[in-house]
């Protein structure tokens, strides 16, 4: 589901973009418009991911985005050591299927040996509700188990306060 606010901020404290979940790729759009020189974006459906492939493929050519095909579960763990490896500062976007994927995609981050990474979370609006095995306060405790220093604010996406953003402490 969409970004409805301004993450032009988020874009020059960070290296990359990282969003788990393409869909159409407004995403990349959001992130790009923003100011983002790097994107990554992981699709788990073949049809989404040919259809960003072949919108954005002149992007991917000149290296700006990455498109992954796959279960973000198994690749976002890849995805952390290459920017670990890197030294890269990254804002996740986090908009795949929360009730099997969030816990797991929280889970990389916080191996990761960096820190200050951003991290947007949408949909807060379906936490314990369509996404059942998803708690909103289960979700703020593994948010600041990866950074006890985060300000976490709530901002607009498709409701307002639907996207919850943690970022470190300016
Ligand atoms: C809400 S949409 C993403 C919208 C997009 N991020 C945006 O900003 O417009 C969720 C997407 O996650 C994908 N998805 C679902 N489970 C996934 C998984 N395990 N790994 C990667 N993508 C997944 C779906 O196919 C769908 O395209």
């Amino acid at each position: 589901m969409p970004i409805r606010f301004d993450i032009r901020k988020l874009a020059e404290s960070s290296d990359i973009f990282v969003e788990t979940g393409t869909l159409r790729g407004e995403g990349i759009a959001c992130a790009l418009a923003a100011g983002f020189n790097q994107v990554i974006s992981i699709e788990l459906s073949d049809e989404h991911f040919k259809f960003v492939d072949f919108m954005f493929g002149a992007l991917v050519e000149h290296g700006v985005l990455t498109l992954l095909r796959g279960d973000c579960a198994e690749l976002l763990p890849r995805v952390v050591s290459q920017l670990d490896a890197k030294g890269q500062i990254a804002t996740f976007w986090l908009d795949a299927n929360h009730e099997t994927v969030l816990y797991p995609s929280l889970d990389a981050i916080a191996n990761s040996r960096c820190k200050e990474h951003v991290i947007l979370i949408d949909d807060v609006r379906i936490m314990g509700k369509a996404a059942p095995s998803v708690d909103l306060d289960v979700v703020m405790r593994r948010l600041r188990a990866i950074n006890a220093d985060y300000t976490i604010s709530r901002e607009m996406g498709v409701q307002p306060d639907d996207i919850i953003l943690a970022r470190p402490a300016q």
